[in-house]
This record gives C-alpha cells, sequence and structure tokens, in this order.
C-alpha cells in the first residue's frame, strides 16, 4: 500500500494510465480539429480535446495531492487501442474509433469506483463518469446523420474498432490476471460485470 492513501503499486499504475490516456486523447483530438474546416466540427473537437486534456489535469492532479509517483506509460505497438488510430482514413472512421473507446469508459471507471479502496480516487472516478456523456452524444449524433445520409461504411467501422477494442481490453485482463495479487483481484472484479456492458446492444446495432 502507498503510503495512508490505500493506493497499492498496481492501482498507482492503473491511475497514471488513466492519466497519460486522457492526454493521448487530447492531443489526437486537437490534431483532428487542425485539419478539419467545418464550423460545429472544429468546435466540437475542439471543445472534446479541452476536455480529455482537463480530465488528464484532474488525474495529474489528484496524483501530485496524493504524492503518487509518476510513472513513465509507454505506448505498447499492437497492445495500445490508440496506437490504430493509424488505421483511420477520414473523420468518420477517426470519430467512431474514438466512440468506441469512450463507450467502455463509463463502466469500466464504473467497476473500479467499487473495486478501489481510496475514497479519493473512488471521487474521481465517479466524477468523470458523468462527464464522458457530452462526448458519446456528439459523436452519436454526427455518425447517426452520416448513416442516414446513406454512408453505409459508418456502421462497419464501428464494428471494426468495437472487435479491436473490445480484444486488446480482455487481453489486457488476462495479462491482469496472470500478473496475481491486486492486478487480477481488479481483473477478475471486472471480468465478473462485463456481462453488464457486452449484452447491451449499442446504438447502431438497434
Ligand atoms: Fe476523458
Ligand atoms: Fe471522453
Amino acid at each position: 500500500m502507498f503510503m495512508e492513501f490505500n493506493i497499492s503499486e498496481f492501482e498507482i499504475f492503473i491511475i497514471n494510465r488513466y492519466a497519460a490516456s486522457e492526454l493521448a486523447g487530447s492531443i489526437l483530438l486537437g490534431k483532428m480539429a487542425r485539419k478539419v474546416t467545418n464550423h460545429s466540427l472544429i468546435v466540437n473537437l475542439t471543445r472534446h480535446c479541452m476536455e480529455e486534456a482537463r480530465h488528464a489535469f484532474v488525474w495529474y492532479d489528484i496524483i501530485k495531492k496524493l504524492k503518487i509517483p509518476i510513472i513513465e506509460i509507454h505506448d505498447v505497438k499492437g497492445e495500445n487501442y490508440f496506437f490504430h488510430v493509424n488505421e483511420t482514413k477520414d473523420i468518420f472512421e477517426f470519430l467512431a474509433f474514438t466512440h468506441i473507446f469512450e463507450q467502455r469508459v463509463p463502466f469500466h471507471f464504473s467497476i473500479h469506483a467499487k473495486w478501489t479502496k481510496s475514497p479519493h480516487i473512488k471521487e474521481v472516478l465517479e466524477k468523470l463518469i458523468p462527464e464522458e456523456e457530452p462526448h458519446l452524444a456528439w459523436i452519436k449524433a454526427y455518425l447517426e446523420k452520416e448513416i442516414e445520409r446513406g454512408n453505409t461504411k459508418v456502421k462497419d467501422v464501428l464494428e471494426r474498432f468495437a472487435k479491436l477494442e473490445k480484444d486488446l481490453y480482455y487481453e489486457d485482463l488476462e495479462k491482469l490476471e496472470k500478473t496475481g495479487g491486486e492486478a487480477a483481484d481488479y481483473a477478475r472484479t471486472i471480468k465478473e460485470h462485463t456481462k453488464e456492458f457486452e449484452d447491451n446492444p449499442k446504438w447502431w446495432q438497434k
């Protein structure tokens, strides 16, 4: 356990990974905002970039306050979902890619919030869960409109990235289980609940 805060070495790693991933997401969204010329798209992407940067800030702020050590998180080729952003060919693919990642976040955070022994971490997780809603909503609306316009590719791209995200997520859980100790306990707790997420039909499948 880390100091008096009930945070294990494993949870320190997970929290550092969240912070790094919020920042990575923000940078990707900001880069995309610089490539588009449509008014509402540039506003939405810039807001989304700002929101993810703020989330990274919320994590790093609690990391600093609790004196949690900073761990360098490196994107591992193939293992990291964000690494696959290079496979997106246009704005629709990029938004579908982002949307798929964000869809699991509220579910994942809610399980972590139940699992953690730290009231500080629980508080942050519970604060961030509802903040994903507007992120999911604007991209869903944008993609829905594109589907209505007759772009048949959108659903396929959503399915493709959903499969990729799911595979990587479960690979990570397997790896954590094999690590044993706290990591295995965390992975098992998530696994006990995954049905709740997977059995819920996604909006584009309805
Ligand atoms: Fe976020
Ligand atoms: Fe988000």
